[in-house]
């Protein structure tokens, strides 16, 4: 079995990047923000709270579990309300919460014992794999990312603002850095990739020649 942590800030092209790879290797790729994403969205859309006390004492109830490339969360099918701006927000506040921390990695990990894995993130090369044969820490400047997302929902054909986005990013990045638990940081044997001025093709193209040729899915 082999396993990847692919981390770094939002729009630093991680998943896109991630997808790929597992697609290259042919193994399973796991986003680890939908989880956070998924939880965020059940308590704010169904329980109408983001409270930590509420979310703690209800973690339990919620049931999560990977289908093929979607989550079913308390038997229903969960896919794209979570790929919108606000959720997330409501990811970003619930990462926060260890409970909900530890629900995910546990989530992450039990994949991954059975199976090779991509995973993209923030720590997942700090704190859900830390042996993992390859880490990836993926940066681009905040502007750049800003460009990515306009363009990513120009295309889906959202009404958006780039100062607004980049505004988020900004935030998000604050958030996510200066969080107390797991924070988003670069892994010590991590390999850090700046893609401002990259293409995809060239990135997935610099990632897959650390790994090496002859790698064999067995
Ligand atoms: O990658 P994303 O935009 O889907 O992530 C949504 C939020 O989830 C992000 O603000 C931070 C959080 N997150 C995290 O704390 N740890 C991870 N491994 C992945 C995401």
């Amino acid at each position: 079995m082999i396993h990847i942590a692919i981390d770094g800030p939002a729009g630093s092209g991680k998943s896109t990047i991630a997808k790929k790879v597992a697609n290259k290797l042919n193994i399973k790729y796991l986003d680890s923000g939908a989880l956070y994403r998924i939880i965020g969205y059940f308590f704010k859309e169904k329980k109408n709270t983001l409270d930590e006390n509420t979310i703690k004492e209800t973690l339990d109830k919620l049931s999560i579990s990977l289908k093929d490339d979607f989550y079913i969360v308390n038997g229903e099918k969960i896919d794209k309300q979570i790929r919108t701006a606000n959720s997330g927000n409501y990811a970003s506040t619930v990462a926060k919460i260890p409970e909900v921390r530890e629900k995910v990695n546990l989530i992450l990990r039990n994949i991954s014992e059975k199976m090779s894995t991509v995973i993209d993130g923030r720590d997942i090369g700090t704190v859900v794999l830390p042996n993992a044969e390859y880490k990836f820490f993926l940066t681009a400047s905040a502007e750049e990312r800003a460009k990515r997302r306009f363009n990513e929902l120009i295309e889906k054909g959202e009404d958006v603002n780039y100062n607004l986005i980049l505004k988020e990013i900004k935030e998000r990045d604050f958030n996510d850095t200066t969080r107390n638990i797991a924070p988003l940081k670069c892994a010590k044997d991590a390999i850090e990739i700046d893609t401002t001025s990259k293409n995809i093709d060239d990135v997935l193209k610099e990632i897959l020649n650390y790994i090496d040729g002859d790698f064999d899915e067995s």
